[in-house]
């Protein structure tokens, strides 16, 4: 089971992780069944000038940057053909 983590801290929550939680909810079939997805506390990489970055998700180990669903659902795809 692939865990996708989808920050909820302030940076990334006004960043577009809210609209990301919400449509990430309705994944394809072909992905939905191979990954729970969660929200998580802020990350940290928010800080230092990187909110520009925002918002940020986590795919097990995988930090992903500027994460929109087109690329959160591309991280999905490549991992779930490797996961049985
Ligand atoms: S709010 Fe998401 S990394 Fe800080």
């Amino acid at each position: 089971m692939i865990h996708l983590q989808i920050c909820q801290g302030t940076t990334c929550y006004i960043m577009g992780a809210a609209q990301l939680a919400s449509a990430c909810l309705q994944l394809p079939a072909d992905v939905r069944d191979k990954v729970r997805v969660t929200g998580c506390r802020c990350l940290g990489l928010c800080r230092d000038g990187a909110f520009g970055d925002a918002p940020y998700v986590k795919i097990d180990d995988e930090i992903l940057a500027r994460a929109t669903l087109e690329s959160v659902l591309a991280a999905l795809r490549a991992r779930t053909e490797e996961t049985p």
